[in-house]
């Protein structure tokens, strides 16, 4: 059912709204994106629709969890195109800050603008001293796995999460897994700090080939694709052969490394770790989680498989 969709473009009339509805007696369900949406983001919508009466969806690529040389400028975006394709869900607001960042001596904006032109970290640090300083570290987390080659990239993640929440209020939030480290984090986020608001993980969405779905993947060539198949091919083969045994994550990781190099894949990461901690494991005691990182030409993916004790 297509209806209206209401488009927030700043923090307070964002506020204002949610706590409109929260008065109301709304329950409120937050999925944060940075849009060119794919059937994944549209299956946290779906998420969120089933625990909350009014699903705000935020909209923003945000320049404080890249590094410089990473693909701020040109992560993929399509606005108009995210905005139908959330109308056609019955989603009715989107939240697109233009002042998330907001400080006095934002050269190149307007006064009130994000200045996010520039791209990555170096346009929010002010250099008379008025740019963002509050860094939100979930300390342990935050370096395995993605943080080791992204090192400031779960510092940007966490405290935009931690703005979001401040600013919309929300009772629930959803995150996909296939962002595994993120979603444990901003887990881990949530029950530290006391935010009022409960965190939904959502199951990976996968095309019909098996490639989980990222908005990075309108990057890869045909032939990348392929190469790229590799990844979730020798995953479940992880899974099968922890079904039959298998318990050296040693021997588990290194059939991964393999199977993706061969195809032309880039190693960034292979590891088997803990699913709450995001510690390595030496031995497979279930539950864990083999996460991969690897690069395809020029584009750097990722995808994970939970390996949970069998149920019966
Ligand atoms: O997963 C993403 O799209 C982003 O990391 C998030 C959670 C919206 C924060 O910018």
């Amino acid at each position: 059912m297509e209806q209206d969709i209401e488009v927030i473009r700043d923090k307070n009339s964002m506020r204002n709204w949610s706590r409109t509805k929260r008065a109301q007696g709304e329950k409120i369900c937050l999925v944060p994106t940075m849009g060119y949406l794919h059937r994944g983001h549209l299956a946290l919508v779906e998420e969120a629709k089933k625990r909350a009466t009014r699903v705000v969806v935020s909209i923003y690529i945000n320049p404080a969890q890249f590094a410089v040389g990473e693909d701020f400028s040109t992560y993929p975006s399509n606005f108009e195109g995210d905005l139908d394709k959330l109308k056609d869900l019955g989603v009715d607001t989107v939240f697109v800050p233009s002042d998330l960042y907001v400080r006095e001596d934002n050269a190149g904006a307007g006064k009130g603008q994000d200045n996010i032109a520039s791209g990555c970290i170096s346009c929010l640090e002010g250099k008379s001293g008025n740019g963002h300083e509050t860094w939100i570290r979930v300390e342990k987390m935050e370096k395995p796995l993605c943080g080791k080659s992204r090192p400031i990239f779960f510092r940007g993640v966490a405290t935009v999460v931690a703005k979001l929440f401040n600013i919309v209020e929300p009772d629930f939030a959803v995150f996909g897994k296939k962002d595994y480290q993120q979603c444990r984090l901003i887990c881990r986020m949530v029950r530290d700090l006391d935010f009022a608001v409960e965190i939904v993980g959502c199951g990976i969405v996968r095309d019909s080939d098996g490639l989980a779905l990222s908005s990075r993947n309108v990057h890869l060539s045909p032939k990348e694709r392929q190469e790229a198949l590799s990844i979730c091919r020798s995953l479940n083969q992880v899974k099968d052969a922890v079904c039959n045994g298998q318990i050296s994550t040693g021997i588990l990781q290194h059939s991964v490394l393999e199977a993706v190099r061969n195809a032309g894949g880039k190693i960034d990461y292979v590891e088997i770790v803990d699913q709450e901690t995001l510690q390595h494991v030496d031995r497979i005691d279930l539950p864990v989680v083999l996460c991969v990182a690897a690069w395809f030409g020029g584009v750097r993916l990722i995808d994970n498989i939970e390996l949970q004790a069998p149920t019966s």
